[in-house]
């Protein structure tokens, strides 16, 4: 298994290009399956995730063709979606969905389309035990049957499904976009109350507008769908990945750096350039893209509490714990979204953080300088958190399971190296 080795230390200073949201485009490809015509995606990032939701696609009978690289070398592969004919088949198998928990994204389009679908059930990940409850109460809503058995969940809806009123008791951000695509094809009008408002949605449902589908209330909590009997072919480029996006303004914030994110939006990280802002760091928004410096080098200590969009992201939560861990000052951090997020915290005291986990929140007292250690990573954004600290620690470290990182974040060691960072990645 792959192994990153960082020298720490280094201020960073340099521009890195951001490339297309995770989050957005594996919904979007999903939708792929609910036209029989091509949907093409653009500035879709080169992740491990992507390449899975690939397999699953061409398992379901898509036809995925990615082509085209970006000038800088980057890779905006254009998907090319299903095509016209019946799928192979309906189900997405538990080998494939064990790797990827998204994967349940296909169950709505594939249960609209054609009436059935049978997905393995995600299971739990490190980070929590991730139910997809919500998923299937809206589908029942919509009058799909849902069975479970061995392993498998499996959805019928023979006659179609038909138009409702989906109140979500809590934010769902896959369970939005799963009832989302499927009332795209339901028969009659559904509104969907309570639902997430990440930006992911609203891209998501501007590139079903684009195929065709009828929706009103993007980028609120309420979004209301008038069915359409089928949806038709459309070229979306994905929106920028914000969280990318923020976690390398976090890199130029604890390195006392001067970063450059080039193709992103400020619009898209208000939440943390506040809290950023808060601690002392200069976030400004420059012709196509924002400018993050630290000249002091050190930020102080700025209390953070994760909550779905437009709160702060707890895809965050691991990073600035980070930044926060080497602050002048304590911080409390409190997690709200997942029951397990906290698995970075034992990682970062082995490099000397002062860190105390009480239930979901954690009390962060600034050190002077983190130190290099060897270390594991255990999911995708701790494992960031942990090249975060190790960039500002003092002395080598060694960051274990890097397979996590390569997730969700498209040649990073490249990107950070290009920006003045000593890291490299140690084949196994
Ligand atoms: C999406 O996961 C993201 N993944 C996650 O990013 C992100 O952390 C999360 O939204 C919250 O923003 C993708 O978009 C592929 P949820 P999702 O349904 O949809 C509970 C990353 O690092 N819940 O909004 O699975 C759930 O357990 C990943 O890129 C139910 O109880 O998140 C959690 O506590 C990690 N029942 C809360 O809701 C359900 O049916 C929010 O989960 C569904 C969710």
């Amino acid at each position: 298994m792959d192994r990153i080795r960082i020298s720490g230390g280094k201020s960073l200073n340099g521009t890195i290009k951001i490339g297309g949201a995770k989050n957005a485009a594996l919904p979007l490809m999903a939708a792929s399956l609910l036209t029989s015509e091509t949907l093409c995606l653009s500035n879709l990032p080169h992740l491990a995730d992507i390449t899975t939701m690939v397999h699953l696609l061409s398992e379901l009978g898509v036809e995925v063709s990615m082509n085209g690289d970006a000038p800088d070398g980057g890779h905006i592969g254009r998907v090319f979606g299903l095509n016209g004919y019946e799928p192979k088949n309906k189900t997405a198998p538990y080998d494939l969905v064990r790797r990827m928990r998204a994967s349940i994204l296909v169950l709505g389009p594939l249960l609209a389309r054609w009436g059935e679908a049978k997905v393995s059930l995600p299971g739990g990940c490190a980070i929590g035990t991730r139910p997809v409850d919500l998923h299937l109460k809206g589908f029942e809503a919509l009058g799909a049957k849902i069975e479970l058995k061995e392993g498998y969940i499996s959805a019928f809806a023979p006659d179609g499904l038909k138009g409702a009123n989906v109140l979500f008791p809590s934010v769902s951000v896959g369970a939005t976009e799963n009832i989302l695509m499927a009332a795209t094809l339901a028969d009659g009008k559904t509104t969907i109350s309570n639902a997430a408002r990440e930006p992911e949605i609203a891209d998501l449902a501007y590139c079903l507008r684009k195929m065709g589908a009828e929706i009103e209330g993007i980028g609120s909590d309420t979004l209301r769908v008038i069915g359409k009997p089928e949806l038709h072919a459309a070229d979306y480029q994905v929106i920028p990945d914000r969280i990318e996006t923020a976690t390398y303004a976090v890199a130029a914030a604890i390195t006392g750096g001067d970063i450059l994110l080039k193709g992103t939006r400020l619009e898209l990280i208000e939440s943390v350039a506040d809290v950023l802002m808060g601690a002392g760091v200069n976030v400004s928004e420059v012709e196509d893209g924002i400018r993050v410096t630290n000249p002091s080098g050190r930020v102080k200590g700025i209390d953070v509490m994760t909550e779905p969009y437009p709160g702060f992201p707890t895809d965050m939560q691991a990073q600035m714990m980070a930044l926060l861990a080497v602050s002048e000052g304590a911080s409390m951090i409190t997690e709200t979204i997942f029951e397990n997020r906290f698995m970075h915290v034992p990682e970062l005291c082995r490099m000397g953080a002062d860190i105390n986990v009480h239930g979901s929140s954690a009390i962060v007292r600034g050190v002077d300088k983190l130190s290099g250690a060897e270390l594991m990573a255990t999911d995708l954004r701790a494992s960031i958190s942990l090249v975060l600290a190790a960039l500002a620690a003092e002395g080598e470290t060694i960051i274990n399971r890097v397979y996590h990182l390569d997730r969700g974040y498209e040649r990073v060691e490249e990107k950070l190296a290009a920006c003045g960072a000593v890291i490299e990645r140690v084949e196994e």
